[in-house]
């Protein structure tokens, strides 16, 4: 069968879909473009009412498609899938399966099945109480992507239930995967080629503190992963603050191929708004985890999300969260208006906060992201840094083919080389020539390796 896969939603859903397409490629089926596919998969986020909406939209499209191809069929998966369930089948008859994201792993039976005719509809949609090993391509046949990145799940779901997040209502609870699991899947990738891996969780430092635990922390489980020979870099997310513990940051000094980033979201700086949103830190204990990152690793350049207009905001607690950007000096980061979505404890929390003001402190504080990334990419100015190639860069001027990679921070570094092809996942010794509104140019100073 010739399939499409539509991705939304964070990391975790981009390699659950990356997992499902390997999947189906081992069984004869073939990735097309959208306009040449019979069967249409989608992925689908629910954690703001948007990407909930891009769902409908998108299955409308996929039934417009449809009309003309008589064995085709649509599978719907990820956080909407489990949200909204088997109702999916009544409002979009099309859809033949929809799958959780504890059900993943017995959708590509669930799709031959269905392409076969041997199922009418099939939903998978129960949760697991411990993580459910994939299956998993071996030895020669291990595909790797061209820019020698890979993602590693070492947990799923959460437990935390901030107020305002759907996330432990779609994913179930946190089920840590066997940690020997993880560094095989690892070795395993590094031996293909990758040389930068990302361990994914919504709460990676929770990992092992569930009943899949099995005596190893995040810490023990980084040194492990950080220790395969061949490894250059290692990243991790997403961190929840209140679970970070002192040898994770110190790792930060420690393991040379540990990147100096860290996502670390801080949602609000105002205790009283961090208290309702059941986030279980304050902003002394968040500054205090700062400090301490930035004494294991100076260069560390730390990330975000920050949610403005939680219910009950008022003005000096926004101000509060602009005066801890401006004290942390995030490289960058992701800021949301609230959004009531359903069951979670936040939407029966008044006084909901005007759409207006809410879209007036979005701004405001992405002003001032702004003008805080635009300092930090003018003090690399003149540094020398290695660039992992990701790909040709949209930008195409002057002389030489202008490549597109990232610093071991991440930041997003344009470089000219003389060579037009073979450049995706070769790292360039570089230093840093100019500074952009959000990205850095520079010019090579080695030989790629
Ligand atoms: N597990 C991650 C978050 C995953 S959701 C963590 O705890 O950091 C990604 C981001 O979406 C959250 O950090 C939060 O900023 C935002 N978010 C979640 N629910 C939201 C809601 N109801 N309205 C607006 N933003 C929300
Ligand atoms: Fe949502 Fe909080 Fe869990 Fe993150 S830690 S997924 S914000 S409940
Ligand atoms: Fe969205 Fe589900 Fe991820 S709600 S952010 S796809 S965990």
């Amino acid at each position: 069968m010739k399939y499409h896969i539509s991705t939304f939603g964070c990391q975790m859903n981009v390699h659950d879909s990356e997992w499902l397409a390997r999947a189906l490629d081992s069984r004869g089926w073939t990735a097309v473009p959208e306009d040449e596919a019979q069967v249409f998969i989608v992925n689908t986020c629910s954690v703001r009412e948007k990407p909930e909406q891009k769902v409908y939209s998108e299955l409308g499209r996929i039934a417009g498609r449809l009309r003309d191809i008589p064995e085709g069929f649509a599978a719907v998966g990820g956080c909407v899938a489990q949200q909204v369930g088997r109702g999916f089948f009544e409002r979009f008859p099309f859809v033949r399966l929809v799958f959780g994201s504890d059900g993943i792993a017995n959708a590509p039976n669930a799709l031959e099945r269905l392409a076969e005719g041997s199922d009418e509809k099939v939903a998978l949609l129960d949760f697991v109480s411990l993580y459910e090993e994939r299956e998993q391509a071996e030895g020669e046949t291990v595909r790797i992507a061209e820019t020698r990145q890979a993602f590693v799940n070492i947990m799923q779901g959460c437990d935390n239930f901030c107020s305002y997040c759907i996330v432990p209502y779609t994913r179930g609870r946190q089920k840590s995967r066997h940690p020997e699991a993880v560094i095989e899947e690892c070795r395993m990738l590094v031996r293909s080629g990758v040389r930068e891996l990302t361990l994914l969780g919504q709460n990676v430092n929770s990992f092992g503190l569930d009943k899949g635990g099995v005596g190893v922390s995040f810490a023990d489980l980084l040194r492990s992963v950080a220790a395969i020979p061949g490894l250059d870099r290692l990243r991790f997310t997403t961190s929840h603050p209140k679970d970070i513990a002192p040898e994770v940051i110190a790792a930060f000094g420690e393991l040379e191929n540990l990147c100096p980033s860290l996502h670390l979201p801080l949602q609000s700086g105002s205790d009283a708004v961090l208290k309702r949103m059941k986030r279980r830190y304050t902003r002394e204990r968040y500054l205090s985890i700062v400090e301490g990152l930035k004494q294991a690793r100076p260069d560390i350049a730390l990330t975000t999300d920050l949610i403005v207009g939680f219910p009950g905001e008022t003005e000096e607690d926004f101000q509060e969260t602009l005066r801890v950007m401006k004290q942390v000096e995030y490289e960058s980061s992701f800021s949301f208006k609230y959004s009531d979505r359903p069951g979670v404890a936040a939407l029966n929390m008044e006084p909901k906060v005007s759409p207006e003001e809410a879209s007036d402190r979005l701004t405001r504080l992405q002003n001032l992201q702004n003008a805080i990334t635009g300092n930090s990419l003018k003090k690399q100015v003149g540094n020398r840094t290695q660039v992992l190639i990701e790909g040709v860069s949209r930008r195409q001027d002057g002389g030489g083919t202008w490549w597109k990679g990232r610093d071991p921070a991440g930041r997003i570094v344009n470089l000219a080389l003389p060579h037009e092809k073979g450049m995706t996942g070769l790292m360039v010794p570089a230093r840093i020539t100019e500074a952009k509104k959000h990205s850095l140019m520079g010019e090579r100073t080695g030989e790629p390796w």
